[in-house]
Order: structure tokens, then sequence, then C-alpha cells
């Protein structure tokens, strides 16, 4: 039996996370193996990756792209040298603050941040509808390490704590404290009522 879940049913195709003018400088953080990079590129964009995954990194640097490898919360980029920045399915595995906190830093002021986050609904679908155990016990501990992140400001240790869902509300405090503006958000498909992808676009505001 297949060990995961389809997503094509909430998964936005046509969302576009790459509308930025030739020439802008675009950091995508979490890049995975670029092919939002190729994408920028394709478009006349200056693209530059940040990953932690060797595998990833290596795939990248074979098709030409440029990637640095380092973590969402210490990019080793220059303070308000980016026109835009992009943030896909990366945020659930950081440290939320210190990765808001540096977009904000390596954002020019009125630059663009392409967003999209994993909301309760992901998490609750593999808790309830995970192909194996396995699979549960992943959707179980994001769920759990999220509520104990939030009553204590603290994830769970080690990996038990490596991995949680965003909620709208959490998104706007982060915003409100690292000066983005939420420009336009667009959901997914809900599962049973709860977010799954929530997409943001944010502007980095003076200050
Ligand atoms: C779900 S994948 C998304 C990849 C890519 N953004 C895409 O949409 O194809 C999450 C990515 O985040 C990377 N990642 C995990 N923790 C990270 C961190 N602390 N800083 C930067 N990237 C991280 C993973 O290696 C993985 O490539």
């Amino acid at each position: 039996m297949e060990d995961e879940l389809k997503w094509d049913d909430y998964v936005l195709d046509d969302y576009n996370f790459t509308e930025f003018p030739p020439g802008s400088l675009v950091v995508d953080v979490g890049c995975g193996y670029g092919y939002l990079l190729e994408r920028l590129v394709k478009q006349g964009c200056r693209a530059i990756g940040v990953e932690v995954d060797e595998e990833a990194i290596a795939h990248c640097h074979s098709r030409g792209l440029r990637v640095l490898k380092a973590g969402a919360e210490a990019l080793p980029i220059a303070t308000a040298s980016m026109d835009g920045g992009i943030c896909k399915g990366v945020l659930p595995f950081t440290d939320e603050a210190q990765a808001f906190a540096e977009l904000r830093r390596v954002v020019k002021t009125g630059g663009r941040i392409e967003a999209v986050y994993l909301g309760f609904g992901y998490y609750a679908r593999y808790l309830l509808l995970g192909p194996s155990l396995r699979r549960r016990f992943y959707g179980s501990r994001a769920l759990l390490n999220t509520l104990v992140h939030d009553l204590s400001g603290r994830p769970l240790p080690g990996w038990l704590g490596d991995t949680m869902y965003q909620s709208p509300a959490r998104l706007s405090s982060h915003y409100a404290q690292h000066g983005f503006k939420l420009l336009r958000t667009t959901s997914s498909k809900k599962f049973m009522g709860w977010p799954v992808f929530i997409y943001h676009s944010l502007e980095k505001q003076p200050g």
C-alpha cells in the first residue's frame, strides 16, 4: 500500500508564486529541487535558493541554479538586498519567528513574499486518514506539537517537535510583529472545515 495521501484536490495548481517583474532578485527559502527557481530564471528574474537538504541542493546545482546551503532561520543573504521572496511549504519545519525575522531582514521595503502554509486540516487529514500508523502518528505529533508550542512557547523536544501547522491567528501575530502586510489570502479546499493549504501574499512594510 502506498504510504502517502493524495493532495491533488487541495493544491491550487494555478497559484502563481513567481509573479515578479523581470530583473527582480528573488529568494526562494526552502527551494527543494528548484522548480520555482527555474521558472523565475525563465521569466528573466535573478533567483537564489536556500535549502538544507544536500540532495536537493546537488540537484539544483546540476541544473545550473544558484542555491546556498542554510536554514530559513539564518539566511546567508545581505540585508535589504532582495526584491521579493518565496516560502512554499517550508514554515512548518522551521522556527517560525526566526524565519519571519530573516525574511523581513533580507527583503527590501515594499518587497513581496509569496508563501503557502500547512493548516490544521493538513495534519488532521494525516491523523484521520493516514494510510499507515506511521502517517497517523506524523499527523498526531504535529497537532500535539503545535498545541504544546502555543501553550508554552516551546516545541516538543527533538524530532517530536520538528513540525507544526500554521493558524491564521498565529500568522497574523507574526505579520504584526515582523512588519508584513497581508495583501491577499487564498485558501485551498478545506478538510472537515479546517484549512489545509493557506496561500498568503505579503508586503514588507516600512519601519
Ligand atoms: C515540502 S518541501 C517544499 C520544497 C519547495 N519549496 C517546493 O515547493 O517544491 C519543504 C522543504 O523545506 C526544506 N527545509 C526544511 N527545513 C528547513 C529550514 N529550516 N530552512 C530551509 N529549508 C528547510 C526541506 O529540505 C524541503 O526541501
